[in-house]
């Protein structure tokens, strides 16, 4: 095949790439888009898929063409773990450009979508549980804005006073975006909002429940390991840790998505089955209750409990 820089040409039409790797239709609105938009643009994407040798000049524009037409990428770009871009998934805002409608379509964003539903779903689980023994304190580590404990606190402990999160982020922007959701939300009486590396935190009481929840899935298994022997101490006695972390279903049915992220966005994952992240618990020190994933099955939440 022809470099995209000797004559601007792929061999493969839109049609053709998207048939060859059996992609989903976003792919093939994305990229037929984006043809009729910048055709440069296009055929530097499809080299690059195909491993091609790119050059500088071309990695630039494709990069400010991403960071330049979408939220989601400038984001990204900016810091992959910010919780700017899971609650830009969580939201899914009206957005006018397509880069950032297929990030919403992809299966690799709905799943993070997806992954909060879950999230919530089983945490009001667990919080009913601890609630018929005593009162029940959750610390939500890395939390971002604590969407998920504003939304299941919202819905169903508005008026309970037995329940109470410590959210604990290092952003402060983050802090501030939660605060005022939460305040929203009538529920900030009950967030303490922590602005703090929870590697650091000092909790005044320990945790009946604790939610890491996007924070390990750019991590190595040792520092995943050593993260969570570390937040282990924080647990009060019968408490439980939620751990998520993202799994190689993800870059086998969706790699698109992923090579958009990884190779333009420059946001690396580290795929983790199941059984590693049993090992990761078991070597921290926790003992595994149970999981439960997203709907697509790409995330999968560990429960454990202190040994
Ligand atoms: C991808 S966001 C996920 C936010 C939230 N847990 C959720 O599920 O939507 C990851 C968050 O972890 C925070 N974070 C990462 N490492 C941290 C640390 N050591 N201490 C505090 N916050 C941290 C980041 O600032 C960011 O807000």
């Amino acid at each position: 095949m022809s470099s995209v820089l000797e004559n601007n040409q792929n061999e493969y039409s839109v049609e053709q790439f998207v048939e060859k790797f059996g992609f989903e239709k976003c792919v093939f609105d994305l990229l037929k888009f984006i043809e009729k938009d910048n055709n440069e643009i296009k055929n530097i994407i499809i080299a690059k898929y195909l491993k091609e040798k790119i050059s500088a000049e071309s990695e630039t524009k494709l990069l400010e063409y991403f960071i330049n037409n979408s939220v989601f990428s400038a984001a990204t770009f900016a810091n992959p773990a910010t919780s700017v871009v899971t609650e830009f998934l969580y939201t899914r805002p009206n957005v006018s450009h397509p880069i950032d409608e297929y990030f919403f379509a992809s299966r690799g964003g709905s799943a993070i979508h997806s992954r909060i539903v879950n999230v919530e779903e089983n945490l009001h689980s667990l919080i009913e549980e601890y609630l018929k023994k005593d009162k029940v304190l959750i610390g939500n580590l890395g939390g971002g804005p604590g969407r998920d404990i504003i939304d299941v606190f919202s819905k169903y402990y508005k008026d309970n006073n037995n329940v109470f999160c410590v959210n604990v982020d290092r952003d402060k922007n983050t802090i501030l975006r939660g605060k005022r959701i939460a305040t929203m939300a009538g529920v900030i009486d009950k967030i303490d909002f922590s602005e703090t590396s929870f590697m650091r935190h000092k909790p005044k009481k320990k945790f009946d429940i604790i939610i890491l929840v996007g924070v390990l899935c750019g991590l190595p298994s040792e520092t995943c390991v050593l993260i969570l022997k570390l937040i282990k101490k924080m647990l009060a006695k019968g408490g439980c840790i939620i751990a998520s972390n993202v799994t190689p279903k993800m870059l086998e049915e969706d790699p698109f998505t992923y090579f958009i992220m990884e190779k333009i966005t420059n946001w690396h994952l580290v795929f983790k089955e199941e059984e590693l992240l049993k090992d990761i618990f078991k070597k921290a020190g926790l003992k595994w209750q149970k999981s439960f994933s997203d709907d697509y099955r790409y995330h999968n939440m560990g429960i454990g409990t202190i040994k």
